[in-house]
């Protein structure tokens, strides 16, 4: 009972999407692609009702202190399709998507070690092997 109330906010969902996700894909998990969606998938956007969205985050996908960090908000399908018919490509693995995404970079500040957040709506440049994203690389 404690034990459910104890998990932070956002490890949940994490744990449930995992679940789905291995569930929903029928082949070989792909750690990297896991760890790329810990990284920089939050979709629907965490609330942000104390103006923290970044320390919050940063805290509990466990990077804090690093120097930025971008969050994209948009279902993993969309994602998805940037490696695929939603991308062009660019330079080796690197595919830049032709729609637009909602995303928010993290950048950190290492004298108020604090982290300010900026919300842009802007194509994104992924590295994508086998037709998953792998990194996040930049807008554009
Ligand atoms: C802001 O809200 C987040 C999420 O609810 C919480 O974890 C954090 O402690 C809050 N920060 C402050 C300064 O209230
Ligand atoms: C970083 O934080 C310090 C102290 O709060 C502030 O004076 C400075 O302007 C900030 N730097 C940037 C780039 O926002």
């Amino acid at each position: 009972m404690a034990l459910k109330i104890s998990f932070p906010v956002l490890l949940l969902p994490l744990i449930l999407l995992g679940a789905w996700l291995a569930l929903a894909s029928g082949k070989l998990w792909n750690e990297k692609n896991d760890k790329f969606l810990l990284k920089h998938w939050n979709y629907p956007r965490s609330e942000d009702s104390n103006g923290t969205y970044c320390d919050t985050m940063m805290q509990h996908r466990e990077m804090y202190g690093q120097e930025a960090n971008t969050f994209i908000h948009a279902p993993i399908g969309s994602i998805n399709s940037i490696c695929n018919l939603g991308g062009t490509p660019g330079k080796p693995n690197e595919r830049h998507s032709v729609a637009p995404f909602d995303i928010t970079t993290c950048t950190f500040n290492s004298t108020s070690r604090t982290y300010a957040g900026t919300r842009y709506v802007r194509r994104i440049v992924l590295d994508c092997w086998k037709g998953l994203p792998l990194d996040y690389v930049r807008h554009i």
